[in-house]
């Protein structure tokens, strides 16, 4: 041989053994009979697209194939095998255990995959999960979106993560990344439930799945009044309830979980459009109550709390111990022989010594010089209750007084209120028409006394 000839045929040598010695192994490993199904996946690791088993295998025993034994090992301890490459991960605060313990199989295929990472081609990854975690928390009767799709990843971190539970984000702007639209409403609302604002939304929802409806830690109230000890104890104790309180959506039919625009983290705008939101037909109720919104639709005079909105001044909406969840004292009837007490609750707001006494010329306008025309009315023992004469929601006569007239029993009382500058006159069906006058008193016997 010439000494061109033995160049040739030993670089041929050198480049077939440094260069095609690897893939010809790898022809030699996958062929026609043998481990046709390591290379025939869609998506080919790196080192089988180089042809190169023997990166990670290793011949132990000469004779291939043994019958009933191994004749090949790993390059390295099985726990190390996948980091001899993969040597990048910035180690984390928190280790996935399998990958961690370098079980990296566990969840990858070394060889290929269907998909990329390789992985089966699946936006569901929840098998791969569930081969070690019990799937039964995730598949009660409320699931959530990302979950049902088997989307752990969108969630958590499959190998390692600065957050608790491998999370990929804080908990909170996780939800809100989603969420979006939440957000959104969130950040537009005046008032956000202290939880809502600082504590992980977790703390009320089961990100996975849950019993109750919203994938809710618990179920309505007890997910409130664990919380709100105060609220559920006079709940308890109110003699009279509030019959929303304790059915059908519960706390929900009032107030929002999250946020509002209105103090006391009312569901609607504000507290008295949550109440009419049912108070609003002639069908609440047994007997029916009154239509409370129609009452109040186009009157002239809108009694004060209620003109701010609130309905709360007057009704405990949680119940109370008084009829009407009323929060005070008030008779329901008609004539009332006068006590002390009796009227404390229209009296909590108004001068509280209205009905007090005989002669006054401060605590009230409703009289005849000085002669207190509240207490002639209703300071006695045939009492006369203020709704004889006033509304208790709205009017459209001024001062409250009843333009459409008192219900006294089927008949309507209506007192044909005229007012002056100083005083006034009235008709009403208890007797003919008597003026008063603060400034020049009227002459006149009023026959109201016993
Ligand atoms: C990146 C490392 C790596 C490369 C490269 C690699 N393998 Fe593997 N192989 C493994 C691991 C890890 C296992 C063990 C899998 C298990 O236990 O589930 C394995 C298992 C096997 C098995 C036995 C189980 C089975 O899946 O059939 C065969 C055969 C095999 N490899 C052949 C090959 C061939 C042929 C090549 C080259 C074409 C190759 N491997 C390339 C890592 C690798
Ligand atoms: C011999 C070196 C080597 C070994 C050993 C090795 N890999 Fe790889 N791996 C690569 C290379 C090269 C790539 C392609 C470049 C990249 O994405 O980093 C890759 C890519 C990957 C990818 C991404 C694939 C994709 O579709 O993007 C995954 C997942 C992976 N390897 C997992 C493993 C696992 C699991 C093991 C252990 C069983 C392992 N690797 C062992 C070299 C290796
Ligand atoms: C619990 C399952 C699981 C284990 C264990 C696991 N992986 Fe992964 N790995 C995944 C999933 C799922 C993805 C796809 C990532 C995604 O969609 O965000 C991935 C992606 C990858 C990727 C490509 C993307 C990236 O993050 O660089 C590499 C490389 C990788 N894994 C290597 C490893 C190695 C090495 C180990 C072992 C030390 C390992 N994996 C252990 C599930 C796992
Ligand atoms: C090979 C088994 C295995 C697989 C597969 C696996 N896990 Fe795990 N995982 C574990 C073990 C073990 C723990 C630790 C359990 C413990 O602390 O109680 C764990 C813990 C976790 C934790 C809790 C971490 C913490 O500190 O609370 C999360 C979250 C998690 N895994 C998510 C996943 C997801 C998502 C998948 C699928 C992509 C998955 N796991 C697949 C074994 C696995
Ligand atoms: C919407 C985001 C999200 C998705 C999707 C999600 N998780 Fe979680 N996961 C969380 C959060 C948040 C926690 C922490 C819970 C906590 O702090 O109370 C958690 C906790 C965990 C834990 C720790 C134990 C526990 O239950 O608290 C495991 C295990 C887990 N998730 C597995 C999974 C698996 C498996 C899937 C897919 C089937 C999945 N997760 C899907 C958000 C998610
Ligand atoms: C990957 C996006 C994503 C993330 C992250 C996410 N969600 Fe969701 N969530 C959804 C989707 C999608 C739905 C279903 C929407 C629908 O049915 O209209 C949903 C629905 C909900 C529902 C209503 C369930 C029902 O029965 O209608 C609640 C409550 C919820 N998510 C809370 C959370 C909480 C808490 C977190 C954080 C731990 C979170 N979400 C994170 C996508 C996400
Ligand atoms: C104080 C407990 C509590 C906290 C904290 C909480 N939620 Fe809720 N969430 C609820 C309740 C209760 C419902 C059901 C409301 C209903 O029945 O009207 C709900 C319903 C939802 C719904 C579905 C209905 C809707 O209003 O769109 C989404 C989405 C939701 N929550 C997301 C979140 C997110 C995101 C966070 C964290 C920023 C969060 N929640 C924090 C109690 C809470
Ligand atoms: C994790 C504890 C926690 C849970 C659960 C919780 N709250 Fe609260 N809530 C608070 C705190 C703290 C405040 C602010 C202090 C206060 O007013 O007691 C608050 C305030 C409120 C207020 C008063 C807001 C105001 O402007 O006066 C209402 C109404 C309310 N919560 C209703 C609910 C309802 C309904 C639920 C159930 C869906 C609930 N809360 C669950 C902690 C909680
Ligand atoms: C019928 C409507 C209604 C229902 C149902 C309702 N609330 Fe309220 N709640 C209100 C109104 C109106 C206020 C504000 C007025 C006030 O301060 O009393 C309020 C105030 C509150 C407050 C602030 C402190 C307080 O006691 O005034 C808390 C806390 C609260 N509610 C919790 C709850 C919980 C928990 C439930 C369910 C068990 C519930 N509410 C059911 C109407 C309702
Ligand atoms: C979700 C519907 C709903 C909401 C919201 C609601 N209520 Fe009621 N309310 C009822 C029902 C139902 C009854 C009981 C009717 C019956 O069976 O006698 C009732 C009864 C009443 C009674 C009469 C109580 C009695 O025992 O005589 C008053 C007063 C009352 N509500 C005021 C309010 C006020 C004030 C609000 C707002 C803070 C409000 N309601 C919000 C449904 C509601
Ligand atoms: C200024 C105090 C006050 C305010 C504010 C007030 N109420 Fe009343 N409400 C009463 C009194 C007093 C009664 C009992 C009247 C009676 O016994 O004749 C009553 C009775 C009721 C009744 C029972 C009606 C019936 O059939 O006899 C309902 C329902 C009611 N109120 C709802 C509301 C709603 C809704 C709001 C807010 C829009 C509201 N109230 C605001 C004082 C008030
Ligand atoms: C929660 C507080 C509150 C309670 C309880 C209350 N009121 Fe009032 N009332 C007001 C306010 C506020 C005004 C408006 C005062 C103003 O405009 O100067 C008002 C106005 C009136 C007026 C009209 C006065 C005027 O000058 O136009 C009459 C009449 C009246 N109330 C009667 C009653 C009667 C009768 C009761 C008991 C059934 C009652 N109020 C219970 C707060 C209350
Ligand atoms: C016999 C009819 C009648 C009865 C009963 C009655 N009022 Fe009046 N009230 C009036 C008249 C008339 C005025 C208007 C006086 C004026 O401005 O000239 C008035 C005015 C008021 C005012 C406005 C302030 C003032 O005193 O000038 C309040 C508040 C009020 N009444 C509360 C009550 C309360 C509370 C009761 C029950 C304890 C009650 N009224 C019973 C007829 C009555």
């Amino acid at each position: 041989m010439c000494v061109a000839m033995k160049t040739w045929v030993i670089s041929f040598a050198i480049v077939f053994l440094l260069g095609t010695y690897t893939s010809l192994y790898a022809e030699t490993c996958s062929t026609i009979t043998c481990h046709t199904a390591i290379t025939a996946f869609k998506n080919s690791h790196q080192p089988l697209k180089d042809g190169n088993c023997f990166s990670c295998h290793q011949q132990t025993v000469k004779e291939h194939p043994l019958k009933g034994g191994k004749s090949f090992g790993f390059t390295a301890k099985p726990a190390d095998l996948c980091k001899t490459c993969h040597n990048k991960f910035v180690k984390k605060k928190q280790e996935h255990p399998p990958f961690k313990d370098g079980d990296c199989i566990a969840c990858h295929n070394p060889h290929g995959a269907s998909g990329r990472f390789l992985l089966d081609d699946s936006e569901d990854r929840s098998g791969l999960c569930f081969g070690c975690h019990d799937s039964a928390p995730f598949s009660q009767k409320f699931v959530h979106g990302p979950v049902a799709t088997g989307s752990c990843n969108v969630c958590h971190d499959p190998h390692q993560s600065d957050v608790k539970s491998l999370l990929k984000g804080a908990s909170r702007e996780l939800c809100l990344s989603c969420h979006s639209d939440f957000a959104a409403k969130m950040q537009a609302a005046s008032i956000i439930h202290p939880p809502v604002k600082k504590e992980p939304c977790t703390s009320c929802h089961n990100p996975h799945s849950s019993l109750w409806p919203n994938m809710l830690k618990k179920g309505m109230p007890d997910l409130c009044t664990e919380c709100h000890k105060e609220t559920a104890k006079k709940i308890k104790n109110a003699k009279v309830p509030h019959k929303p309180v304790n059915e059908g959506r519960l706390c929900a039919s009032c107030h929002s979980a999250h946020f509002s625009k209105a103090k006391g983290l009312m569901s609607t705008d504000d507290e008295k459009s949550t109440c009419l939101s049912c108070h609003n037909n002639d069908k609440l109720g047994n007997p029916p109550l009154a239509n409370v919104k129609k009452d109040l639709e186009g009157k002239k005079h809108v009694h004060g709390p209620i003109k701010k909105g609130l309905c709360s001044g007057c009704h405990a909406p949680h119940g109370s111990n008084f009829p009407r969840i009323l929060t005070g004292n008030y008779p329901s009837e008609f004539y009332v022989p006068f006590k002390e007490g009796s009227y404390s609750f229209c009296l909590k707001c108004h001068d509280k010594n209205i009905v007090n006494f005989a002669e006054t010329t401060i605590y009230t306008k409703f009289r005849n010089g000085s002669r207190n025309l509240h207490f002639v009315h209703v300071n006695n023992s045939k009492g006369r209750n203020c709704k004889a004469c006033h509304e208790t929601h709205a009017s459209n006569g001024t001062k409250l007084i009843s333009a459409e007239g008192t219900k006294f029993g089927e008949w309507r009382v209506q007192s044909r209120l005229q007012l002056t500058s100083t005083g006034g006159s009235c008709a009403p069906g208890c007797h003919r028409r008597y003026s008063y006058d603060r400034a020049k008193p009227v002459d006149m016997a009023f026959p109201l006394n016993k």
